[in-house]
Protein backbone atom coordinates (compact mmCIF):
# COMPACT_ATOMS: atom_id res chain seq x y z
CA UNK A 1 0.00 0.00 0.00
CA UNK A 2 1.18 3.48 -0.36
CA UNK A 3 0.43 4.53 2.80
CA UNK A 4 2.93 1.81 4.15
CA UNK A 5 5.68 2.83 1.30
CA UNK A 6 5.46 6.81 2.46
CA UNK A 7 5.76 5.83 6.15
CA UNK A 8 8.79 3.91 5.14
CA UNK A 9 9.81 7.00 3.48
CA UNK A 10 8.89 9.34 6.16
CA UNK A 11 11.31 8.37 8.88
CA UNK A 12 14.31 9.63 7.01
CA UNK A 13 17.02 10.81 9.95
CA UNK A 14 17.25 14.35 8.14
CA UNK A 15 13.92 15.10 9.57
CA UNK A 16 14.95 15.25 13.23
CA UNK A 17 17.84 17.73 12.11
CA UNK A 18 15.45 20.01 10.27
CA UNK A 19 13.13 20.34 13.39
CA UNK A 20 15.73 22.20 15.20
CA UNK A 21 16.28 24.73 12.40
CA UNK A 22 15.79 27.81 13.64
CA UNK A 23 17.50 30.42 15.67
CA UNK A 24 20.79 29.71 17.39
CA UNK A 25 22.00 27.21 14.81
CA UNK A 26 24.12 27.55 11.89
CA UNK A 27 22.64 25.31 8.85
CA UNK A 28 25.43 23.88 7.56
CA UNK A 29 23.06 20.48 6.47
CA UNK A 30 20.75 22.32 3.72
CA UNK A 31 21.96 22.41 0.11
CA UNK A 32 20.84 25.46 -0.86
CA UNK A 33 23.23 28.60 -1.99
CA UNK A 34 23.34 31.93 0.16
CA UNK A 35 24.31 33.65 -2.90
CA UNK A 36 20.89 35.81 -4.44
CA UNK A 37 19.84 35.34 -8.46
CA UNK A 38 21.47 37.32 -11.26
CA UNK A 39 20.43 40.94 -10.44
CA UNK A 40 19.54 41.08 -14.54
CA UNK A 41 16.65 37.76 -13.82
CA UNK A 42 15.40 39.78 -10.85
CA UNK A 43 14.93 42.96 -13.33
CA UNK A 44 13.69 41.17 -16.25
CA UNK A 45 10.83 39.56 -13.71
CA UNK A 46 10.08 43.12 -12.86
CA UNK A 47 9.22 44.31 -16.11
CA UNK A 48 7.49 41.45 -17.57
CA UNK A 49 4.09 42.44 -18.36
CA UNK A 50 1.30 41.11 -20.69
CA UNK A 51 -1.54 38.29 -20.96
CA UNK A 52 0.94 36.49 -22.25
CA UNK A 53 3.21 35.97 -19.27
CA UNK A 54 0.14 35.28 -16.86
CA UNK A 55 -1.60 32.44 -18.88
CA UNK A 56 -1.36 28.49 -19.61
CA UNK A 57 2.06 27.88 -21.50
CA UNK A 58 3.33 25.09 -23.54
CA UNK A 59 3.30 22.39 -21.24
CA UNK A 60 6.79 21.40 -23.22
CA UNK A 61 7.96 24.52 -22.24
CA UNK A 62 8.56 28.25 -22.97
CA UNK A 63 9.99 27.54 -26.86
CA UNK A 64 12.52 30.45 -26.09
CA UNK A 65 13.67 28.77 -22.97
CA UNK A 66 14.09 25.74 -24.41
CA UNK A 67 16.91 26.99 -27.43
CA UNK A 68 18.54 28.72 -24.44
CA UNK A 69 19.04 25.65 -22.85
CA UNK A 70 20.27 24.01 -25.72
CA UNK A 71 22.67 27.11 -26.28
CA UNK A 72 23.36 27.21 -22.70
CA UNK A 73 23.97 23.03 -22.48
CA UNK A 74 27.87 22.19 -24.43
CA UNK A 75 27.06 18.62 -23.63
CA UNK A 76 23.80 18.66 -25.56
CA UNK A 77 24.24 16.19 -28.91
CA UNK A 78 24.22 18.12 -32.27
CA UNK A 79 20.98 17.03 -33.43
CA UNK A 80 18.75 17.78 -30.43
CA UNK A 81 16.17 20.88 -30.74
CA UNK A 82 13.54 22.15 -28.84
CA UNK A 83 11.82 19.36 -29.37
CA UNK A 84 14.22 17.34 -27.25
CA UNK A 85 13.67 19.45 -23.96
CA UNK A 86 10.96 19.72 -21.30
CA UNK A 87 10.91 22.47 -18.71
CA UNK A 88 9.70 20.94 -15.35
CA UNK A 89 8.92 22.23 -12.14
CA UNK A 90 12.39 21.54 -10.56
CA UNK A 91 14.87 18.95 -11.36
CA UNK A 92 12.32 16.65 -8.61
CA UNK A 93 9.40 16.70 -10.90
CA UNK A 94 11.91 15.89 -14.30
CA UNK A 95 13.18 13.26 -12.00
CA UNK A 96 9.16 11.87 -10.66
CA UNK A 97 7.66 12.20 -14.66
CA UNK A 98 10.75 10.69 -16.04
CA UNK A 99 10.79 7.49 -13.85
CA UNK A 100 6.95 7.05 -13.85
CA UNK A 101 7.19 7.38 -17.88
CA UNK A 102 10.23 4.95 -18.60
CA UNK A 103 9.42 2.48 -15.07
CA UNK A 104 6.79 0.04 -14.57
CA UNK A 105 6.08 -1.38 -11.15
CA UNK A 106 8.04 -3.40 -9.94
CA UNK A 107 10.98 -2.73 -12.29
CA UNK A 108 14.31 -2.49 -10.62
CA UNK A 109 16.23 1.13 -10.54
CA UNK A 110 19.92 0.85 -9.54
CA UNK A 111 20.28 4.28 -7.36
CA UNK A 112 23.79 5.05 -5.54
CA UNK A 113 23.75 4.50 -1.84
CA UNK A 114 24.28 7.15 -0.51
CA UNK A 115 22.29 9.06 -2.82
CA UNK A 116 20.27 12.17 -2.45
CA UNK A 117 17.07 10.60 -0.61
CA UNK A 118 14.59 11.24 -3.72
CA UNK A 119 16.50 9.11 -5.24
CA UNK A 120 15.05 6.30 -3.52
CA UNK A 121 11.90 8.02 -2.24
CA UNK A 122 10.46 8.18 -5.82
CA UNK A 123 10.62 5.19 -6.83
CA UNK A 124 9.41 3.68 -3.58
CA UNK A 125 6.43 6.09 -4.02
CA UNK A 126 5.57 4.40 -7.48
CA UNK A 127 5.82 0.94 -6.52
CA UNK A 128 9.61 0.69 -8.19
CA UNK A 129 12.04 -1.15 -6.51
CA UNK A 130 15.32 0.68 -6.08
CA UNK A 131 18.18 -1.55 -5.75
CA UNK A 132 21.30 0.67 -3.91
CA UNK A 133 24.70 0.26 -5.90
CA UNK A 134 27.61 1.08 -3.45
CA UNK A 135 29.78 3.86 -3.59
CA UNK A 136 33.14 3.60 -1.59
CA UNK A 137 35.03 6.42 0.42
CA UNK A 138 38.15 4.80 -0.94
CA UNK A 139 37.16 4.79 -4.64
CA UNK A 140 36.97 8.55 -4.43
CA UNK A 141 32.87 7.60 -4.05
CA UNK A 142 33.54 6.83 -8.10
CA UNK A 143 30.60 3.84 -9.66
CA UNK A 144 32.15 0.51 -10.23
CA UNK A 145 30.78 -1.44 -13.16
CA UNK A 146 32.28 -4.69 -11.14
CA UNK A 147 29.88 -3.89 -8.64
CA UNK A 148 26.32 -3.15 -10.33
CA UNK A 149 27.04 -6.88 -12.28
CA UNK A 150 25.90 -8.71 -9.44
CA UNK A 151 23.29 -6.41 -8.77
CA UNK A 152 21.47 -7.30 -12.48
CA UNK A 153 18.28 -9.34 -12.64
CA UNK A 154 16.01 -9.75 -15.17
CA UNK A 155 13.78 -6.61 -13.55
CA UNK A 156 16.69 -4.09 -14.28
CA UNK A 157 15.29 -1.24 -16.38
CA UNK A 158 17.39 1.29 -15.20
CA UNK A 159 20.33 2.82 -12.90
CA UNK A 160 20.59 6.17 -11.82
CA UNK A 161 23.75 8.24 -11.48
CA UNK A 162 24.54 11.79 -9.99
CA UNK A 163 27.37 13.39 -10.77
CA UNK A 164 28.83 16.38 -9.49
CA UNK A 165 27.25 14.13 -6.35
CA UNK A 166 25.40 14.72 -3.55
CA UNK A 167 26.32 13.94 -0.66
CA UNK A 168 29.87 13.11 -1.75
CA UNK A 169 30.69 15.97 -4.00
CA UNK A 170 32.68 13.58 -6.33
CA UNK A 171 32.83 13.73 -9.98
CA UNK A 172 32.99 11.13 -11.96
CA UNK A 173 35.83 10.17 -14.42
CA UNK A 174 36.04 9.91 -18.23
CA UNK A 175 36.84 6.09 -17.53
CA UNK A 176 34.09 5.23 -15.60
CA UNK A 177 31.40 7.22 -17.52
CA UNK A 178 32.76 4.89 -20.44
CA UNK A 179 32.39 1.76 -18.62
CA UNK A 180 28.94 2.34 -17.33
CA UNK A 181 27.21 3.57 -20.33
CA UNK A 182 29.14 0.46 -21.99
CA UNK A 183 27.44 -1.58 -19.21
CA UNK A 184 24.44 0.28 -19.62
CA UNK A 185 24.01 -0.42 -23.91
CA UNK A 186 25.07 -4.17 -23.09
CA UNK A 187 21.93 -4.26 -20.62
CA UNK A 188 19.84 -2.42 -22.74
CA UNK A 189 19.22 0.00 -19.18
CA UNK A 190 18.19 3.58 -18.86
CA UNK A 191 20.51 5.93 -17.75
CA UNK A 192 18.72 8.84 -15.57
CA UNK A 193 21.85 11.00 -15.08
CA UNK A 194 21.10 13.92 -12.66
CA UNK A 195 23.33 16.25 -13.17
CA UNK A 196 21.84 19.96 -11.33
CA UNK A 197 25.41 20.26 -9.56
CA UNK A 198 26.78 20.06 -13.81
CA UNK A 199 28.42 24.22 -12.87
CA UNK A 200 30.03 23.26 -9.57
CA UNK A 201 32.97 21.79 -10.71
CA UNK A 202 36.46 22.36 -8.97
CA UNK A 203 39.32 20.33 -10.09
CA UNK A 204 38.57 18.13 -13.11
CA UNK A 205 35.93 18.72 -16.00
CA UNK A 206 32.72 17.18 -15.51
CA UNK A 207 32.05 14.87 -18.59
CA UNK A 208 28.06 14.58 -19.13
CA UNK A 209 27.02 11.39 -20.52
CA UNK A 210 24.10 12.56 -22.43
CA UNK A 211 25.38 12.90 -25.48
CA UNK A 212 27.64 9.32 -25.09
CA UNK A 213 24.48 6.58 -25.17
CA UNK A 214 20.88 7.28 -26.35
CA UNK A 215 19.58 6.11 -23.46
CA UNK A 216 20.25 8.78 -21.27
CA UNK A 217 17.31 10.87 -19.84
CA UNK A 218 19.26 14.34 -18.67
CA UNK A 219 17.94 15.96 -15.27
CA UNK A 220 18.89 19.29 -14.29
CA UNK A 221 17.58 22.54 -12.74
CA UNK A 222 17.58 25.87 -12.08
CA UNK A 223 17.96 25.68 -8.66
CA UNK A 224 21.43 25.22 -7.57
CA UNK A 225 23.17 26.95 -10.87
CA UNK A 226 20.97 30.20 -10.46
CA UNK A 227 20.26 30.21 -7.03
CA UNK A 228 16.79 30.03 -8.10
CA UNK A 229 15.65 27.38 -5.78
CA UNK A 230 11.98 28.59 -4.69
CA UNK A 231 11.57 29.23 -8.58
CA UNK A 232 11.00 25.30 -8.86
CA UNK A 233 12.07 24.95 -12.67
CA UNK A 234 14.22 22.51 -14.27
CA UNK A 235 14.34 20.66 -17.33
CA UNK A 236 14.76 17.40 -18.83
CA UNK A 237 16.67 16.48 -21.77
CA UNK A 238 16.97 12.97 -23.87
CA UNK A 239 16.04 11.38 -27.36
CA UNK A 240 12.84 11.66 -28.58
CA UNK A 241 11.62 8.27 -27.95
CA UNK A 242 12.63 8.85 -24.51
CA UNK A 243 11.54 12.77 -24.03
CA UNK A 244 8.09 12.22 -25.91
CA UNK A 245 6.07 9.60 -23.09
CA UNK A 246 8.15 11.81 -20.24
CA UNK A 247 6.28 15.10 -21.92
CA UNK A 248 3.04 13.43 -21.59
CA UNK A 249 3.66 12.39 -17.68
CA UNK A 250 4.73 16.07 -17.12
CA UNK A 251 1.43 17.47 -18.73
CA UNK A 252 -0.74 15.55 -16.84
CA UNK A 253 1.09 16.19 -13.40
CA UNK A 254 1.55 20.14 -13.80
CA UNK A 255 0.19 21.24 -16.85
CA UNK A 256 2.94 23.78 -17.41
CA UNK A 257 5.43 25.55 -14.62
CA UNK A 258 5.04 29.22 -14.10
CA UNK A 259 4.71 30.85 -17.38
CA UNK A 260 6.30 34.11 -16.24
CA UNK A 261 9.05 32.24 -14.23
CA UNK A 262 10.02 30.69 -17.38
CA UNK A 263 10.43 33.96 -19.49
CA UNK A 264 12.55 35.54 -16.70
CA UNK A 265 14.78 32.27 -16.68
CA UNK A 266 15.56 32.97 -20.29
CA UNK A 267 17.64 35.66 -18.77
CA UNK A 268 19.75 33.79 -16.30
CA UNK A 269 20.46 31.40 -19.29
CA UNK A 270 21.64 33.91 -21.88
CA UNK A 271 23.48 36.93 -19.58
CA UNK A 272 24.78 35.16 -16.42
CA UNK A 273 28.16 34.45 -17.59
CA UNK A 274 30.14 36.61 -15.13
CA UNK A 275 27.82 35.71 -12.66
CA UNK A 276 28.41 31.81 -12.66
CA UNK A 277 32.38 32.72 -12.46
CA UNK A 278 32.24 34.47 -9.73
CA UNK A 279 29.54 32.16 -7.92
CA UNK A 280 31.49 29.00 -9.13
CA UNK A 281 35.00 30.64 -7.93
CA UNK A 282 33.67 31.49 -4.26
CA UNK A 283 32.18 28.14 -3.92
CA UNK A 284 35.59 26.74 -4.79
CA UNK A 285 37.08 28.98 -2.10
CA UNK A 286 34.38 27.73 0.54
CA UNK A 287 35.23 24.51 -0.72
CA UNK A 288 39.44 24.91 -0.12
CA UNK A 289 38.29 26.44 3.22
CA UNK A 290 36.08 23.68 4.70
CA UNK A 291 38.25 20.71 3.20
CA UNK A 292 40.94 22.46 5.34
CA UNK A 293 39.18 23.08 8.50
CA UNK A 294 37.52 19.37 8.30
CA UNK A 295 41.23 18.22 7.86
CA UNK A 296 42.48 20.10 10.71
CA UNK A 297 39.78 18.37 12.87
CA UNK A 298 41.16 15.40 12.13
CA UNK A 299 38.82 13.73 10.16
CA UNK A 300 39.23 11.74 7.43
CA UNK A 301 37.95 13.64 4.21
CA UNK A 302 38.01 13.69 0.34
CA UNK A 303 38.34 17.29 -1.20
CA UNK A 304 34.86 17.22 -2.85
CA UNK A 305 35.92 18.07 -6.73
CA UNK A 306 32.02 19.15 -7.49
CA UNK A 307 28.77 20.26 -5.97
CA UNK A 308 28.82 22.14 -2.42
CA UNK A 309 29.06 19.12 -0.08
CA UNK A 310 31.93 17.64 2.20
CA UNK A 311 31.29 13.98 3.38
CA UNK A 312 33.94 13.51 5.96
CA UNK A 313 33.81 10.08 7.32
CA UNK A 314 33.03 10.46 11.64
CA UNK A 315 33.98 6.72 12.12
CA UNK A 316 36.87 7.37 14.44
CA UNK A 317 34.50 9.18 16.55
CA UNK A 318 31.89 5.90 16.56
CA UNK A 319 30.35 6.58 13.31
CA UNK A 320 26.93 6.81 14.71
CA UNK A 321 26.07 9.80 12.25
CA UNK A 322 22.60 10.50 13.51
CA UNK A 323 24.29 10.41 17.08
CA UNK A 324 26.85 12.76 16.01
CA UNK A 325 24.69 14.94 13.78
CA UNK A 326 22.31 15.20 17.37
CA UNK A 327 25.75 16.07 19.47
CA UNK A 328 26.36 18.96 17.32
CA UNK A 329 23.14 20.38 16.96
CA UNK A 330 23.42 21.30 21.01
CA UNK A 331 26.87 23.12 20.13
CA UNK A 332 24.99 25.56 17.83
CA UNK A 333 25.50 23.87 14.18
CA UNK A 334 23.37 21.50 12.14
CA UNK A 335 24.79 18.75 9.66
CA UNK A 336 23.05 16.19 7.96
CA UNK A 337 23.78 12.86 9.16
CA UNK A 338 25.08 10.42 6.44
CA UNK A 339 23.20 7.85 7.57
CA UNK A 340 20.00 9.83 6.04
CA UNK A 341 21.51 9.16 2.51
CA UNK A 342 21.48 5.48 2.75
CA UNK A 343 23.46 2.67 4.90
CA UNK A 344 26.33 3.13 2.58
CA UNK A 345 26.16 7.04 4.07
CA UNK A 346 26.80 5.55 7.79
CA UNK A 347 29.93 6.75 9.18
CA UNK A 348 29.83 10.08 7.83
CA UNK A 349 28.35 13.21 8.08
CA UNK A 350 27.74 15.90 4.78
CA UNK A 351 28.85 19.54 5.79
CA UNK A 352 26.94 21.67 3.11
CA UNK A 353 29.65 24.72 2.17
CA UNK A 354 27.22 26.98 0.24
CA UNK A 355 26.45 28.74 3.28
CA UNK A 356 27.62 32.49 3.62
CA UNK A 357 31.77 32.41 4.42
CA UNK A 358 30.41 33.75 8.02
CA UNK A 359 28.16 30.69 8.76
CA UNK A 360 30.57 28.68 7.20
CA UNK A 361 33.18 29.66 9.62
CA UNK A 362 30.85 29.85 12.63
CA UNK A 363 29.48 26.44 11.93
CA UNK A 364 32.91 24.80 11.64
CA UNK A 365 33.98 26.21 14.78
CA UNK A 366 31.22 25.16 16.71
CA UNK A 367 31.50 21.30 14.60
CA UNK A 368 34.97 21.84 16.40
CA UNK A 369 33.82 22.56 19.93
CA UNK A 370 31.50 19.68 19.28
CA UNK A 371 33.55 17.00 18.32
CA UNK A 372 36.74 17.56 20.61
CA UNK A 373 34.07 16.48 23.59
CA UNK A 374 33.69 13.07 21.39
CA UNK A 375 37.11 12.48 21.47
C1 LIG B 1 21.08 15.70 -6.60
C2 LIG B 1 19.85 16.53 -6.56
N1 LIG B 1 18.90 16.33 -7.47
C3 LIG B 1 17.76 17.04 -7.47
C4 LIG B 1 17.54 18.01 -6.52
C5 LIG B 1 16.24 18.76 -6.54
O1 LIG B 1 16.41 19.96 -7.26
P1 LIG B 1 15.20 20.96 -7.58
O2 LIG B 1 15.27 22.06 -6.58
O3 LIG B 1 15.51 21.47 -8.94
O4 LIG B 1 13.95 20.20 -7.53
C6 LIG B 1 18.50 18.26 -5.53
C7 LIG B 1 18.27 19.25 -4.48
O5 LIG B 1 18.96 19.35 -3.50
C8 LIG B 1 19.69 17.49 -5.56
O6 LIG B 1 20.66 17.66 -4.65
Amino acid sequence: MIKDRLEQIGSNPLKEIFYFRGEGTVNLAVGEPDFSPPTSVLDTLRELKGSEVHRYGDPQGLMALRSAILEFMDDAPDHFDEGNVVITCGATEALASSILAHFDPGDELLIPDPGFILFNALPTVFNITPITYPLHFDNGFEIDVNDLESMLTERTRGILLNYPSNPTGAVLGEDKVRAVLEFAEEHDLKVISDEVYHRFVYDADHSSPLSRYHGVIHVNSFSKTFALTGWRLGFTMAERELIDPIKIVHQYLVTSPSTILQHAAVQALTSSGNYLRSFVEEMRWRRDYAHQRLTEMGLDTLSPAGAFYAFPSVKDLGGDSLKISKHLIEHGVLTAPGVAFGPGGEGHIRISFAASRDSLEAGLDAMENGLRELR
